[in-house]
C-alpha cells in the first residue's frame, strides 16, 4: 500500500461552474475513490482560486467588496461538490491564511536562494490568463494567444523568478520521466516550448492590490504575487507546507495534478521549475484532460450555451453525468456534450446492460429460489464465463494507470455482456422446467457474480449506484470485497437477493431545454451516428446533403431523415438455420436481435449461402416489419443483402456488434 495524493485544478471565483471544471473533478474524485478501493491512503485536493486582477476586476462589475463577491462564487463550487459527493479531504481557497503564509515562506525561500530577484518588465499582458505574452506571439500585435481577447502593455518594477535557469533540468526530467506528462502525445508541446528558451518569469505586480503581499522581510509592500505562483503552490499548501511537516511528509510529491490542456504548460513547466527551486520532489503525473463543447460548439456565456453540471444532474443525475463524461471521451481528447449521446448512453449501457441485468437476476430469483442466491455450483457449469470475467477484470487496472476511463468502461461492460449471454445462452428457464434447477441456479448465480464484480470497479465511477446495486446482492463495496472477490477472484457465497426498485428508467425525451440554435431531436429510439455528432456533425451532414441532393434528385425520391428512421434496423446474430425442405431458395434462420428477441427469418438466400455457414455470424435486419408468412412459415423480419449480376451477399456490420444494437 501506499499513499496517494490527487488534485484538481483550483478554479477561479470569477464564475459558476460549468461541465468542464465537473468532468476534470470527476476524474479525479474517480481516480481518488479507485486508490481508495485498492487500499491506498489517498488524499484528495480541490478548491478556488481566488486573487489576482480577473477576480479584482470581476468583484467590481458586480459592485461587491472582492472579498465577499469571492466567498459567495467559492460557496457555489463548495456546495456543488459536496451536493454531487465529491469525496475531497480538503477545499483550500487561496485567500486562506494558511496558504497565504506558506506562499510567503515558499518565496523567501526562492528569493534567499538567489532564484529570486527585482527588475523591470514591460510586456503585453492579458488580464482573463494572467499571463505576459512577447509581441512575436500576440495575434495582429495586440490580441492574447490563448483567448483572444485585447491584451494591454504593462510597464512595472517586479520581481522575477530565474525560470530560464532551469530549463536543462526541466528537459533531463521529462527525458527521465516520460510519464511524467499524461497523455504522453502531449509531451513534446511541453519540451518544444522549453527548447524554444524559457525567459525569467515576473512573479509581482503593483498594478494592483488583490494578492498576497511578497514577504514582510523585503520592505516593499507595493508588491502583490504573481496569481499563477500563489495558485500553484496551493498544491503544498494544502498539505502543510510550512506549517505541518508530517502531513507533507505523508503525502507529498503528488501522484496526479489533474488539469485541462490549456493550463499544463503551468503545471508542466513552472510548477516543476519552482519545486526545484524549493528542494521538493516533483509530482509524479500531471495528467492533462482535453475540453468539452456542446453540441459540437465551444460553450460561452455571450452564446448562452453553457451546460450547467447542477442542471444536468436536476435533469439525469449526477452518476449519470459522471458516467457519460468518463465513458464517452478518451482522456487528453476533447468531448462534445449533446443530450442525444447522453441520452443513448443512459438507455443502452446503463438501462439495457446494467439495469436489465440486475432485474432479470431479481426476476429469476425470485420464481426459482425465493431470492436466495448460491455459488456452489457456478464454477462447475460456467468455467467459459468466469474465464472471460476474469480477463476483462485483470485489464482493468493498467487503463486506469493511463487514465483511459473510457477504455476500462468499455472494457468492464464487457461483463454485462458475459452475464447477459449467459442467460440467453444456458435459457435458466427451460432448465427449471427439464429438472436441471441445480444448472439454472447457477447460471443465476454466475450472473450475480459478475454484476457484483462489476459493480466494485464501477465504483469509483458510480459510487451511488453500485452501492445500491451491492446491496440488492447483500455485500457492500469496500477494500475488503475488493480484495475478495476481484484480487484472490473469490464468489460471493449463499445470500439473499434484496429487490430495488428500478435504477435506470428509459429516458424517451429530452430532459433539458437544447441550446440555442440546436437542431431538434431525432424521434426518439433513433438516437445514433450522425444524429449524435451533434451540430457540427450535423452542419456536416448538412453540406454533404446539400453536395449529395443534385445527384440524388435524378436518382431517387429524397426522404428526411425522419422517414428514414421508420425502418428500424438491427445487427442480428444468426443463432441457428435450416433449409426449407422444397423449396429452392428458401432458408429458415433464427436470428437473436438481444436478449429476450429471437425471430425467425425466412430468407431468399440458399442459393448464395449454406444454413451451416450462417450460423454464428451477423446479419443487419429490418427489425420492425409486419410479420409474413412465406411457404406456410412466419418471417419476422427481413435480411439485407446487395444482388447484382455476380450474385447476392449479405450486408453485415464490420466488426462483432452486440446483436440487437440498433443501425443508423
Ligand atoms: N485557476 C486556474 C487553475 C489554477 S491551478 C493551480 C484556472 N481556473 S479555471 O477555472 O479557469 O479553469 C479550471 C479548469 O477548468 C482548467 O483545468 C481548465 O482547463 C478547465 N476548463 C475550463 N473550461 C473547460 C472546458 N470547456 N472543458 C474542459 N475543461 C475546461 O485555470
Amino acid at each position: 500500500m501506499s499513499n496517494k495524493y490527487i488534485t484538481t485544478p483550483i478554479y477561479y471565483v470569477n464564475g459558476e461552474a460549468h461541465i468542464g471544471h465537473a468532468y476534470t473533478t470527476f476524474i479525479a474524485d474517480t481516480m481518488a475513490r479507485y486508490e481508495r478501493l485498492k487500499g491506498n491512503e489517498t488524499y484528495f485536493l480541490t478548491g478556488t482560486d481566488e486573487h489576482g486582477q480577473k477576480i479584482e476586476e470581476s468583484a467590481q462589475k458586480h459592485n461587491k467588496p472582492t472579498q465577499e463577491f469571492a466567498d459567495e462564487i467559492s460557496a457555489t463550487f463548495k456546495d456543488l461538490w459536496d451536493d454531487f459527493e465529491i469525496s475531497y479531504n480538503k477545499f483550500i481557497r487561496t485567500t486562506d491564511k494558511n496558504h497565504m503564509a506558506g506562499v510567503k515562506k515558499a518565496f523567501l525561500k526562492m528569493f534567499d536562494k538567489g532564484d529570486i530577484y527585482k527588475d523591470f518588465y514591460e510586456g503585453h499582458y492579458c488580464v482573463s490568463c494572467e499571463t505576459f505574452f512577447p509581441e512575436t506571439q500576440l495575434i495582429d500585435g495586440e490580441f492574447c494567444p490563448d483567448c483572444g481577447r485585447a491584451t494591454s502593455i504593462v510597464k512595472e518594477e517586479s520581481y522575477f523568478f530565474k525560470l530560464s535557469e532551469y530549463e536543462d533540468k526541466l528537459l533531463a526530467h521529462y527525458e527521465a520521466n516520460p510519464d511524467f506528462i499524461m497523455p504522453r502525445s502531449r509531451a513534446n508541446e511541453v519540451k518544444n516550448f522549453v527548447k524554444g528558451g524559457l525567459r525569467d518569469l515576473s512573479v509581482t505586480r503593483t498594478s494592483f492590490t488583490w494578492g498576497v503581499n511578497i514577504p514582510e522581510s523585503l520592505n516593499d509592500d507595493k508588491h502583490v504575487m504573481y496569481v499563477w505562483l500563489d495558485a500553484l503552490l496551493n498544491y503544498v499548501t494544502a498539505l502543510g507546507y510550512g506549517t505541518d511537516d508530517a502531513n507533507m511528509e505523508k503525502f507529498w510529491p503528488a501522484s496526479t495534478h489533474f488539469v485541462g490542456k490549456d493550463i499544463l504548460r503551468f503545471h508542466a513547466i513552472y510548477w516543476p521549475a519552482f519545486l526545484m527551486s524549493l528542494d521538493l520532489p516533483l509530482p509524479k503525473q500531471i495528467g492533462a484532460h482535453g475540453w468539452w463543447t456542446r453540441d459540437g460548439e465551444k460553450m460561452s456565456k455571450s452564446k448562452g450555451n453553457v451546460v450547467f453540471p447542477r442542471e444536468v444532474s436536476d435533469a439525469y443525475g449526477v452518476e449519470n453525468l459522471r458516467y457519460f463524461m468518463l465513458r464517452e471521451v478518451p482522456f487528453g481528447q476533447d468531448g462534445d456534450f449533446s443530450q442525444r449521446a447522453f441520452i443513448d448512453r443512459i438507455n443502452s449501457d446503463l438501462s439495457n446492460d446494467l439495469g436489465n441485468l440486475l432485474n432479470r437476476i431479481i426476476g429469476m430469483s425470485a420464481k426459482y429460489s425465493e431470492y436466495e442466491i448460491d455459488s456452489v455450483d457456478v464454477e462447475k457449469y460456467h468455467t467459459k464465463e468466469l474465464d472471460a470475467m476474469n480477463i476483462a477484470l485483470d485489464s482493468l487496472d493498467g487503463y486506469m494507470k493511463e487514465m483511459q476511463t473510457h477504455r476500462y468502461l468499455e472494457e468492464l461492460w464487457r461483463l454485462f455482456s458475459i452475464g447477459n449471454t449467459a442467460i440467453t445462452e444456458h435459457e435458466p428457464w427451460a432448465k427449471i422446467k427439464n429438472d436441471k434447477a441445480d444448472e439454472a441456479l447457477a447460471t443465476v448465480a454466475l450472473v450475480s457474480n459478475v454484476l457484483a464484480k462489476a459493480c466494485i470497479m464501477l465504483s469509483p465511477i458510480m459510487p451511488k449506484t453500485t452501492a445500491t446495486v451491492a446491496n440488492a446482492l447483500n455485500f457492500e463495496i469496500n477494500n475488503e470485497s475488493y480484495n475478495n472477490m476481484i484480487i484472490d477472484k473469490k464468489l460471493l457465497k449463499l445470500f439473499n437477493i434484496k429487490k430495488v426498485p428500478p435504477l435506470f428508467p428509459r429516458v424517451e425525451e429530452p430532459l433539458m431545454a437544447e441550446a440555442p440554435n440546436a437542431e431538434p431531436n431525432p424521434p426518439k429510439d433513433k438516437v445514433n451516428g450522425e444524429a449524435r455528432e451533434g451540430a457540427l456533425g450535423q452542419e456536416k451532414a448538412s453540406k454533404k446533403k446539400e453536395v449529395h441532393e443534385s445527384k440524388a434528385a435524378f436518382d431517387d425520391n429524397l426522404i428526411e431523415i425522419g422517414q428514414f428512421f421508420e425502418t428500424s434496423l438491427k445487427v442480428g446474430t444468426v443463432l441457428a438455420a435450416e433449409e426449407v425442405p422444397k423449396s429452392k431458395k428458401l432458408l429458415k434462420l433464427q436470428v437473436s436481435l438481444g436478449e429476450d428477441d429471437t425471430r425467425q427469418v425466412v430468407a431468399g438466400i440458399k442459393e448464395f449461402y449454406s444454413a451451416e455457414s450462417l450460423v454464428g455470424t451477423q446479419v443487419c435486419v429490418v427489425a420492425n416489419l409486419k410479420p409474413a408468412k412465406l411457404m406456410g412459415m412466419m418471417s419476422e423480419g427481413m435480411l439485407l443483402a446487395v444482388k447484382d449480376e455476380d450474385g447476392l451477399c449479405l450486408v453485415r456490420p464490420e466488426k462483432p456488434k452486440k446483436a440487437g444494437t440498433p443501425i443508423g
